[in-house]
């Protein structure tokens, strides 16, 4: 037969569209065309994939060859199609189609001599086959570790071009799904290595109960990096679907470990201050890369330094704090990636940043200007804003604190309690609450919001912030185990609020 198909995923974002490949061989003078493929990725591929099939099965085709792939309106980067292509041109040259052939997705890249090479986005693109209905995906064998995370779909693992045109001829087996691939390992920071900082370390408690963003002020070296390191180890773990989704977007973006695949514990992402606006929310020229905020899906992005952030990206974190994704044009369309993360900033309070603040030589005005840029609509969502001090030579020696073990106890009650009273509303978390609602359905005593009253009195709040507050200390109550917050909590909530320290 001199036409040969074959199918593979084309994933966009993290969603995947199924790609037919047809090979033509017709008479005439040898040479490839490609039709509906002008990327140069594609060109890239059809030579790959022209020494894979010479090297290992010694048949390339004599004469000329037409190569299709459609639909023709998707993202044609990257190599995962080379295993698809160099089987539809090899049934393009046997007088009959393979039944297989006919049956199955295939991912891969090819290498020169016919080796089969990991691709990124194995599982998105396993989870659109499955969702097709078919019935075998056959993947590189360094991703079938992650392949294997999707069920209810034949997942194959192969090493060569060669050992995948023997399975399709029905004369070798290709390696089986890894039941159950082991989940990454839990990571073994404790809350219980922090001497002292007890406000800061209550704060870190707060935002993991209450998914509440958090600003950590304070001079080098007084932990604030080893707290916010700690707040993942306190969260809930990952459901099932969100783990998958997590997983995903690590697939797309090429950092999954190839023995460990699914990601069940919530991400802790620390860019670099300086990193490009792209390396922080996603893009990068040609393919659509998810940038941190997405891979701290999830989980918890952290701001080491925010201050020295420029303004161009801390602009660009608006859009995913405010709708939990993002939308990446690119010419073949536009990639979405979510990026729902829990935000952790540290920052010293001033540009000559002296561990002993006495020593600080910086006047006012720099001194104001220095934090002043992340003011406005960043720091507006941030609930928690603690100052922390260089811990006392008293701290050391005395009782070590409380490990994570113990303080996620209570963050998991707290965050159980939360759920249950906002079920109603269609939502999870303290921090995800309306300051509407809140004020209509879930008034407190004019007792308890007497501090609130007072601050706004003076002009000291506004109801925005009134709202963030009154946020905050709900899930001071969540956390005693009280029905509602009371005067003390609201208390406590502003002072979270107004940056005081401990
Ligand atoms: N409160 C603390 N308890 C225990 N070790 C601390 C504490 N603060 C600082 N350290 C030590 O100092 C190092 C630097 O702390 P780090 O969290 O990076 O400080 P910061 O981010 O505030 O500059 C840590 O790796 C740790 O060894
Ligand atoms: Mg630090
Ligand atoms: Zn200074």
């Amino acid at each position: 037969m001199a036409l040969g198909r074959a199918f593979s995923v084309a994933v966009r974002g993290l969603s995947g569209v199924l790609v037919e490949i047809e090979a033509h061989i017709t008479s005439g003078l040898p040479g490839v065309h490609l039709v509906g493929l002008p990327d140069a990725a594609l060109q890239e591929s059809r030579d790959r994939v022209r020494a894979a099939i010479t090297n290992c099965c010694n048949s390339w085709p004599m004469s000329r060859l037409t190569l299709a792939l459609s639909p023709a309106t998707l993202p044609k980067m990257g190599s995962v199609y080379d295993l698809a292509i160099a089987s539809a041109v090899l049934s393009a040259q046997r007088k009959s189609s393979w039944a297989r052939l006919e049956k199955t997705v295939l991912l891969g890249e090819l290498a020169l001599d016919g080796r089969v090479r990991a691709v990124k986005g194995v599982l998105p693109a396993v989870l659109a086959a499955k969702r097709d209905g078919w019935p075998t995906v056959v993947v590189p064998a360094d991703n079938l570790a992650e392949a294997s995370l999707v069920e209810g779909i034949d997942v194959l693992g192969v090493h060569t071009l060669g050992q995948l045109r023997s399975w399709l001829s029905g004369k070798a087996q290709l390696a089986e799904r890894i039941s159950a691939p082991p989940a990454t390992p839990e990571d073994t920071l404790d809350l219980a290595d922090v001497i002292g900082q007890s406000h800061a370390r209550y704060a870190v408690e707060v935002a993991a109960a209450g998914a509440h963003h958090l600003m950590l002020t304070g001079p080098p070296g007084v932990g604030k990096t080893m707290l916010a390191q700690r707040l993942p180890g306190l969260l809930p773990p990952l459901s099932h679907e969100e783990a998958l989704e997590v997983t995903a977007i690590h697939s797309v973006a090429g950092l999954l470990s190839g023995d460990t695949p699914l990601i069940t514990r919530p991400p802790f992402v620390a860019p670099h201050p300086t990193s490009s606006v792209a390396a922080l929310v996603g893009g990068g020229s040609g393919f659509a890369r998810p940038g941190a905020v997405s891979r701290a899906h999830r989980g918890v992005l952290f701001l080491d330094e925010c201050a020295e952030i420029g303004v161009s990206a801390l602009e660009a974190l608006r859009t995913p704090l405010e709708d939990g994704e993002i939308r990446l044009a690119r010419r073949d369309g536009v990639a979405r990636y979510p990026a729902r993360f829990q935000l952790v900033m540290a920052a010293n309070p001033c540009p000559c940043a002296p561990a002993d603040p006495r020593d600080c030589i910086c006047g006012g005005s720099v001194k104001r200007r220095y934090l002043g840029k992340l003011s406005g609509p960043l720091m507006d969502r941030v609930d928690l804003r603690v100052e922390m001090h260089p811990v006392k030579a008293g701290a050391f020696g005395v009782e070590a604190g409380e490990s994570t073990g113990q303080v996620r106890e209570r963050v998991a009650a707290a965050r159980a309690a939360a759920e249950e009273r906002w079920r109603p509303h269609g939502i999870r978390t303290n921090a995800e609450v309306s300051g509407a609602l809140l004020r209509r359905e879930f008034r407190l005593s004019p007792s308890a919001m007497a501090p609130v009253r007072t601050a706004l009195d003076r002009g000291l709040l506004s109801i925005r912030g009134m709202d963030r507050t009154l946020r905050v200390a709900w899930t001071l109550s969540d956390l005693g185990g009280l029905t509602s917050p009371g005067r003390d909590e609201v208390t406590t909530a502003l002072s979270f609020r107004q940056g005081g320290g401990g």
